[in-house]
């Protein structure tokens, strides 16, 4: 049976199936290749997107703008600054505005339940660029970087260190659940993911032939990795205040020479970025400041080194992108 997600809006892995899920990863090596040898694709031409963004983003604009340009759309940004989104006017009566002139909206911003009713309100596709339960666009371009690299996901273990209850780890779960690979989240009983959702992933699991395991025990998460993936340990919205007790609490399960020794032979190191891997950011030089390190979440050795393939990833965002917009939009 074909895969036809047109019309749909993509907020959570969740709604998707594996086979829809695998049809976007699909799709993105697609328009990689199109991409990559200069062949034109406007194949969205006359059609207009709208970007919403009540955080700060580098790599998930980008995508957005640069992926609904080669598709020959319009493209709107907002900002909470430059719209009266947010200060004058709610999010939900800003999508009912904008549903009547966009033919797709991508939003990011905090809670899950805000895009589900924007998604409800808007008459048009919605797109997830980030709340803080779930980054869904960022797991095509991962799942499309990991099979690139092994040239299959199922089977493959895949373990998150340290902040593992963040919007990326939480999807992560969904994605190799999903997608029959082995989970493992690494890090200290205070940041695993919510039991609800581990008990959900771990049901679709038994369906994929994948699992989730979570563990406090760095050698039991590196052992067998073939992903070793790691995110910042202070997510958007979170208080700054939180720096000392995360970098006390996730510091042991910082991704260094060491955890990448006792991974797989065949490990990659992934990072859905940015990355403080070293003092070059205002957070960075003053995190050093007060507490004396250098290096966070990930060594600058491991960073740098061959094994990763974060700016693989960081491509792959705006191939998937393209894909998540075109096979919605068609
Ligand atoms: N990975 C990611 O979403 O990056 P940005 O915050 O730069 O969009
Ligand atoms: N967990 C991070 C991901 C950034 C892409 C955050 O929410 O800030």
């Amino acid at each position: 049976m074909g895969v036809n997600i047109a019309g749909r809006s993509f907020l959570k892995l969740l709604d998707f199936t594996p086979a829809e899920i695998t049809y976007l990863i699909d799709l993105s090596e697609d328009f990689k290749r199109l991409k990559r040898s200069g062949v034109p694709h406007r194949w969205l031409e006359g059609k207009n997107i709208v970007l919403l963004f009540e955080k700060t983003s580098t790599r998930t604009r980008c995508s957005f703008e640069v992926g609904g340009m080669d598709l020959g759309m319009g493209v709107t940004y907002l900002d909470p600054g430059s719209s009266q989104m947010g200060k004058k006017e709610s999010i939900e009566d800003t999508a009912r505005v904008l549903g009547r002139m966009y033919d797709g909206i991508e939003y990011r911003g905090f809670d899950q339940q805000i895009i589900e009713e924007l998604a409800r309100m808007a008459g048009v596709p919605v797109w997830n660029g980030l709340t803080t339960e779930f980054h869904p666009t960022q797991m095509i371009a991962d799942m499309l970087t990991v099979r690139e690299h092994f040239g299959r996901l199922a089977g493959l273990k895949l373990t998150f260190f340290g902040d593992a209850r963040n919007n990326v780890a939480n999807s992560l779960m969904v994605a190799c659940a999903k997608l029959g690979m082995h989970f493992c989240a690494c890090g200290p009983q205070e940041n695993m993911p919510e039991e609800k959702l581990v008990e959900t992933c771990r049901q679709v699991a038994a369906q994929t032939g994948g699992s989730v395991t979570l563990t406090d025990s760095v050698a039991e998460g590196a052992a067998n990795a073939n992903v070793v993936y790691t995110d910042i340990w202070v997510s958007m919205g979170e208080a700054e205040e939180l720096w000392e007790e995360r970098i006390r609490l996730l510091s042991p399960y910082q991704v260094n020479a060491d955890v990448m020794e006792q991974a797989s032979d065949d490990a990659i190191f992934m990072h859905c970025l940015p990355s403080f891997h070293d003092t070059k950011t205002t957070i960075g030089a003053d995190i050093a400041e007060h507490f004396g390190i250098e290096e966070m979440e990930v060594t600058d050795e491991v960073f740098e080194s061959a094994r990763s393939v974060v700016f693989d990833e960081a491509e792959n965002r705006m191939h998937s992108i393209k894909a998540i917009m075109y096979a919605t939009l068609k």
